[in-house]
């Protein structure tokens, strides 16, 4: 239960959120509390871990971010080491002596337990069917959210943010922008073109805004920003300082990729940008050595945004993540779940992915449920202007692969217990279930 406090909010720019923070393994406990003020002021943090005693959180961080086309205001971040997996618990944010926020949140799921995830991408339009999707996911109340990337439009700028994402994903009770969805639930980004790719700072002075508000684990492989493979800002050197200032040197470029582990499975997020070359040998032996580490857990899931298979004749030629298909398969990762496709779509299990696209036309999602092939989710209903929702009933114009496309503004339930995964598309519009599969180990 959150209680906004409201009337005291305004100690803020943005409202406190939760963030998982550089805390990969489910053996670490805690999670971030993130929040941004216009002003230095004397926040203090507490948190209840479920006793009833209030404890001071850890130190308080606060970095600036001071650019171009946005108000100058600071990032804060505590960290609630005390909060233990599987649990809720509550915080509260102190602005000197007057009470400014509390809230209850739920911290990752326990190591080895299931959980309910829900997933959507290309959202951050501004337009009324992503404050649909938000209010429906607080009905849902799921343990986590997973965003297959493009978070705002249009170049993933500060000011954007300000704008179309916090507003609807971290408003207030009541407020009519949206729901108070990141005040207690754990939301883990993917970042798309729009996030990283569009990055003139001649143009733009508040690029990369994902680098600055984003809490995620530090253990992806592209860790120096002059390796060919991290995201770059275009213009002048000057420019480019500029824009970068104030983002820690430890989360630049390296927050572009991790993983963690969530409940019984392990995440892998990627970014799918072209510039990145996952046919390089040293970041495919990273994801090798990330999903092996994770083989004893029961499932291995992968997110990243442009989608390898799919049936829309917008983005034919972004399906570069093929790459990295034998190595999914050969770890047992039975869904990838994208974006960048502005619609729903489903793969049959892929096979193999040579020039030859081969898939396991055995399976069907309901009666037969086991399968050693891959399937490919494009969850892009999110917000964005839909592409080509009429193929919706013209199977026959769909690639071989495609096992079922919904043209409707969507996201994706995930429910995994040990033994399955059980999939639901949602329509944003009225909440019926467009697409419902299970994956069975
Ligand atoms: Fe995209």
């Amino acid at each position: 239960m959150l209680l906004g406090l409201k009337l005291l909010a305004s100690a803020f720019f943005v409202n406190p959120y939760l963030q998982l923070g550089n805390r990969p393994s489910s053996s670490q406990a805690g999670v971030d509390v993130v929040f941004q003020s216009l002003n230095v002021r004397p926040f203090r943090v507490e948190v209840n871990t479920g006793d009833g005693v209030w404890r001071s959180a850890g130190e308080l961080k606060r970095e600036e971010v001071f650019v171009k086309g946005e108000n100058s205001h600071y990032v804060y971040t505590a960290s609630l080491d005390g909060v233990r997996n599987g649990r809720t618990f509550s915080y509260r944010v102190w602005n000197g002596n007057e009470l400014a926020f509390e809230s209850s949140g739920k911290a990752r799921p326990a190591a080895g337990s299931g959980y309910s995830l829900i997933l959507w991408g290309d959202s951050g339009s501004g337009l009324p069917p992503q404050v649909k999707v938000a209010k429906r996911v607080m009905a849902d109340q799921p343990d986590g959210v997973v965003i297959t990337g493009d978070l705002v439009y249009d170049r993933g700028r500060v000011s954007e943010y300000q704008k179309k994402w916090f507003p609807v994903y971290n408003a207030l009770p009541g407020e009519a922008t949206g729901s108070p969805l990141m005040a207690s639930i754990l939301f883990m980004p993917a970042p798309g073109n729009h996030d990283l790719l569009y990055n003139d700072a001649d143009t733009d002075g508040d690029l990369f805004a994902y680098f600055r508000y984003w809490r995620v684990p530090l253990n992806g492989p592209v860790t120096d920003a002059s390796d060919a493979s991290a995201p770059k800002l275009k213009g002048s050197a000057t420019n480019i300082s500029r824009a970068l200032s104030g983002i820690p040197a430890d989360r630049y470029p390296r927050a572009a990729n991790y993983s963690f582990d969530f409940g019984n499975s392990h995440w892998t997020i990627l970014d799918s940008n072209p510039y990145v070359d996952w046919k390089n040998p040293r970041l495919q032996a990273w994801v090798e050595a990330d999903l092996a580490k994770a083989k004893g857990m029961a499932w291995r899931f992968v997110a990243f945004h442009h989608p390898p298979f799919h049936s829309s004749p917008e983005h034919q030629g972004d399906q570069q993540m093929r790459a990295l298909h034998d190595i999914f398969r050969k770890h047992g990762v039975k869904i990838v779940f994208c974006g960048h496709v502005h619609n729903y779509q489903r793969s049959k299990p892929i096979v193999s992915a040579g020039t030859e696209v081969a898939v396991d036309n055995a399976y069907d999602g309901s009666k037969t449920t086991q399968t050693d092939g891959v399937i490919y989710v494009v969850t892009g209903g999110g917000g964005a202007r839909l592409y080509s929702p009429e193929l919706e009933t013209q199977p026959e114009k769909w690639k071989p692969w495609t096992a079922m496309y919904s043209g409707k503004f969507s996201y994706t339930r995930l429910k995994v217990s040990a033994d399955r995964a059980d999939v639901e598309c949602v329509s944003a519009e009225d909440g019926s279930v467009l697409d419902r599969w299970s994956v069975r180990k």
